[in-house]
């Protein structure tokens, strides 16, 4: 049998030179110092064992490393994960609500949040975030928005928080978790992203600073550990952890990865011993790329600029959002014709790229990406600005079922101009913003028919069929 995965895998990394995007570590055998490490990659590949301890139950060297890291990470108790963010995030939303319970989550959340309300039959409550006319970017959720989504569900159980968000944009974390425990609710901070917060004072503040119940990383993305690691922080009083951890035992594995566990401690001890002088490299050569990025003709970077405006306080420096709306250029384009030059980015879209660098990136990246970026621009014409995609039409339809609710519903297909008032089972979420327009268990309406057309979804939609079963 031919090893057609791994081959696609080995070609990719020999045609991709600079990987703008996660892991972390971008495959970079110097960043991990213990190089032993990668040695005995085999060796310790071992599970739950007598003698290596067991991740659900830790007495020994599982127990210590947690606490080392609680410790650097100044929180009560860090959980290792072997299966992402995404089981931290599931474990968490399933120990705060019951069937039937509301919970207060944005409506641009990672799809492990409405994982989470379909397994649980818990009831969102949407918080918008603002959208950026011009860039077609989802940015933060407001305080008052989250005020008074906590004022209109006093029932809600909690509120989740993605922080930062998807292009590391911060909304305003102090302020709303301040707002969450004054309603006396537990606060979720989905910090898939920000697992590095903590290690520089130019970085935003990490969740667990601004005192949330519950912080969620998926180490993986931002520092140099290895797929599929993350950690939760239980960071208060107000968790539940024996109900957290019977439901991060349901979730994951019963043969967690070893080699992903030592990867993550390894990384976070490589942060504890030379962490300053790493991220503080990191943000000289960001400070050099950006510089030298934002005076070519056309070219704006966005994350400062975003600061400030429509909930955001604060950006991840090390998500650089280079935007083209001034050029007569697509993201998708720049981003096709970096690959060509072995450049892979986090993402692109209509009008901005994003690239993702990590404290595994040397000098060299920062300076091949921006030879590559100039070159590209050469010849590319200026144009005069006009808004992105994003319309005030923005909005949350009535929620007819939950998301559990729609998992036995019987539907037929009809075309959208048919479609008024009818309830959707389909999901449609353009990127950018990611905002869903529609939901399945949800009515749609004129304004839902409009946005379905600008975004080019598909001719026809899933519907409820009432004549059918339920
Ligand atoms: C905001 C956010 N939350 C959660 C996740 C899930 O993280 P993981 O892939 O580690 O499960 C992601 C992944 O991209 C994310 O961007």
């Amino acid at each position: 049998m031919e090893t057609v995965l791994y081959n696609s895998l080995k070609k990719y990394s020999d045609d991709i030179k600079y990987k703008l995007h996660m892991p972390g570590h971008k495959g970079s055998k110097e960043i991990f110092h213990n190089t032993e490490f990668q040695e005995k990659f085999l060796e310790i590949d071992l599970t739950e064992v007598e003698g290596v301890d067991s991740l659900f139950h830790p007495t020994g060297s599982l127990k210590q490393a947690q606490e080392n890291v609680a410790e650097l990470y100044k929180t009560k108790e860090s959980i290792f994960l072997v299966n992402g963010a995404s089981v931290g995030i599931l474990a968490s939303i399933m120990s705060i609500v019951e069937d039937g319970d509301e919970i207060i989550v944005p409506r641009n959340a990672h799809r492990s949040v409405y994982n989470a309300l379909f397994l649980t039959g818990a009831k969102p409550v949407y918080l918008l975030p603002e959208i950026d006319k011009s860039t077609g970017i989802a940015m933060g959720i407001n305080s008052d928005t989250v005020e008074k989504a906590l004022q209109d569900h006093p029932k809600a159980k909690g509120v989740l928080l993605s922080h930062p968000n998807f292009y590391g944009l911060c909304s305003d974390i102090d302020k709303i978790t301040e707002i969450v425990h004054r309603h006396n609710k537990v606060i979720i901070v989905d910090e898939a992203c920000g697992s590095h917060f903590k290690f520089h004072k130019e970085l935003p503040i990490s969740g667990i600073d601004a005192g949330a119940d519950i912080v969620v990383h998926g180490t993986h993305k931002n520092l140099p550990a290895m797929t599929q690691s993350g950690i939760l922080h239980i960071n208060s009083e107000r968790v539940d952890v024996d109900r957290l951890k019977d439901y991060l035992m349901i979730l994951q594995t019963s043969s967690p990865s070893y080699v992903l566990l030592s990867s993550l401690e390894i990384a976070l001890a490589m942060v504890h011993e030379k962490g300053n002088e790493l991220f503080q490299m990191l943000y000289d050569n960001i400070t050099w790329f950006v510089d030298e990025l934002k005076v070519v003709d056309g070219i704006k970077i966005l994350n400062n600029s975003c600061v400030g405006n429509d909930g955001i306080v604060a950006s991840d420096l090390s998500k650089v959002i280079i935007n083209f709306n001034h050029l007569n250029i697509s993201g998708y384009e720049v981003e096709a014709i970096l690959n060509k030059c072995g450049i892979q980015c986090e993402l692109s879209d209509p009008k901005n790229i994003l690239l993702t660098f990590t404290i595994a990136d040397s000098r060299e990246v920062f300076g091949a990406v921006l030879s590559s970026i100039k070159e590209i621009m050469i010849g590319v014409a200026t144009v005069v600005s006009h808004d992105a995609l994003i319309d005030s039409l923005w909005h949350v339809p009535e929620v007819v079922f939950t998301p559990k609710g729609v998992r036995n519903i019987k539907g037929t297909r009809v075309f959208l101009e048919d479609s008024l008032g009818l309830v959707s089972l389909n999901h449609f979420s353009p990127f950018p913003p990611a905002v869903p327009i529609i939901r399945a268990g949800e009515r749609i309406d004129e304004r839902v028919i409009k946005l379905l057309k600008k975004y080019n979804a598909p001719q026809t939609i899933n519907v409820w069929d009432e004549a059918g079963q339920v």
